[in-house]
């Protein structure tokens, strides 16, 4: 099947578009490397079947040469805790706009990412995809990710019902392995693992009693290759997560990660930042998925547990940062 991926130079897109090729598909990556990075791509670029397009998915003329069965989008602004709120309703909303448009046009398939972050502070755990979606206050812009994705998830049904695209909804937790961003756009594990090599100060939000669920990238792209390839997915909504009961704090992460470095009876430097220090600014306290309508359609089970993903990650970052 050929298959157009947005965001293939980030963190999920490098990871699927190297798995695709391995199952015999063909591959269009398209990015502007914004975030994502050459490096990324580099072993796969030289795959027959696989193409990259250098270029801003915002623009509408971008995928005007090319045709797929299945666009899987993945490119995204997101959480605006650094930066604004409006490049994240702007870009996710233009990006959308025109990946529709464009499976319109071609009868694609859509494969969007959404996130965990929709479920916003609901605080009846885990998540169903029928849970409430609970946000804060508009003027907290840390909820415009959420509202972006929310909107999108609604653009995207809307126009099946208008116009009969076939549609599936990931909505992704906290994805960490090989690959992933070096920076705080990471995610909570990459600057973990670096201050751990380093032995320097962890930073944790707020008190660290925040929960999350995180999901080791092979278990992220092995449900995104059942989305792809297998017809019950259509016009669905997934929790695409990790078991419930590897439910962690982000300051058991942090012991977690600094032992698996440093050696078991070693304790983590941290510095706690309040959350005052981001202006404005909510948590979500705790996300876990409830994860049994990904195993009642596919039989799929995470294969990584917490720790054995952690480890392959750890090694991962160790070889690109020469530690
Ligand atoms: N990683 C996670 O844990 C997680 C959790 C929930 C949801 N998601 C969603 O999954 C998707 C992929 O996440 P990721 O972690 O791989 O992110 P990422 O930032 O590593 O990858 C996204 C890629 O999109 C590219 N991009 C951004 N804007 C673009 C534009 N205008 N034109 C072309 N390319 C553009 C970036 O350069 C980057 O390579 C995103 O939609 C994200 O919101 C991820």
């Amino acid at each position: 099947m050929k298959i157009i991926i947005t965001g293939a130079a980030g963190f999920i897109g490098s990871n699927l578009s190297k798995k695709l090729l391995e199952r015999g598909h063909s591959v269009i990556g398209i990015d502007n490397l914004s975030y994502g990075l050459e490096r990324n791509i580099e072993e796969i670029r030289k795959h027959p079947d696989f193409e990259f397009v250098f270029g801003d998915i915002a623009n509408p003329l971008i995928l005007k040469d090319f045709h797929s069965a299945v666009i899987v989008h993945l490119a995204s602004q997101k959480i605006p805790r650094y930066t604004n709120a409006l490049r994240t309703l702007d870009e996710n909303y233009l990006m959308l706009r025109n990946i529709v448009q464009k499976c319109i046009l071609d009868k694609s398939k859509i494969i969007f990412a959404s996130t965990s972050d929709v479920y916003g502070k609901n605080p009846h755990v885990p998540f169903h995809e029928e849970s409430d979606l609970v946000l804060g206050s508009t003027t907290i812009k840390r909820w415009a990710y959420a509202s972006s994705k929310i909107y999108g998830e609604q653009y995207i049904i809307a126009n099946h019902e208008e116009y009969g695209i076939k549609y599936t909804i990931g909505r992704f937790f906290g994805s960490y392995g090989p690959n992933h961003n070096l920076t705080w756009w990471g995610g909570p594990q990459s600057g973990f693992i670096t201050k751990a090599f380093d032995q320097e100060e962890i930073e944790i939000h707020g008190d660290g009693s925040q929960t999350r669920t995180f999901t080791y990238v092979e278990d992220t792209v092995s449900a995104l290759v059942h989305f792809i390839e297998d017809p019950k997915s259509d016009n669905e909504i997934f929790n695409t997560g990790s078991n419930p009961h590897e439910e962690i704090s982000i300051l058991g992460l942090a012991e977690l990660i600094w032992k698996l470095v440093n050696g078991k009876d070693t304790y983590p430097k941290l510095k706690y930042i309040p959350y005052a220090s981001f202006g404005k600014y909510e948590d979500v306290m705790r996300r876990v998925p409830d994860i049994s309508k990904l195993k009642k359609y596919f039989g799929f089970e995470p294969k990584y547990s917490l720790e054995e993903g952690l480890l392959k990650t750890i090694e991962w970052q160790r070889k690109i940062l020469g530690k």
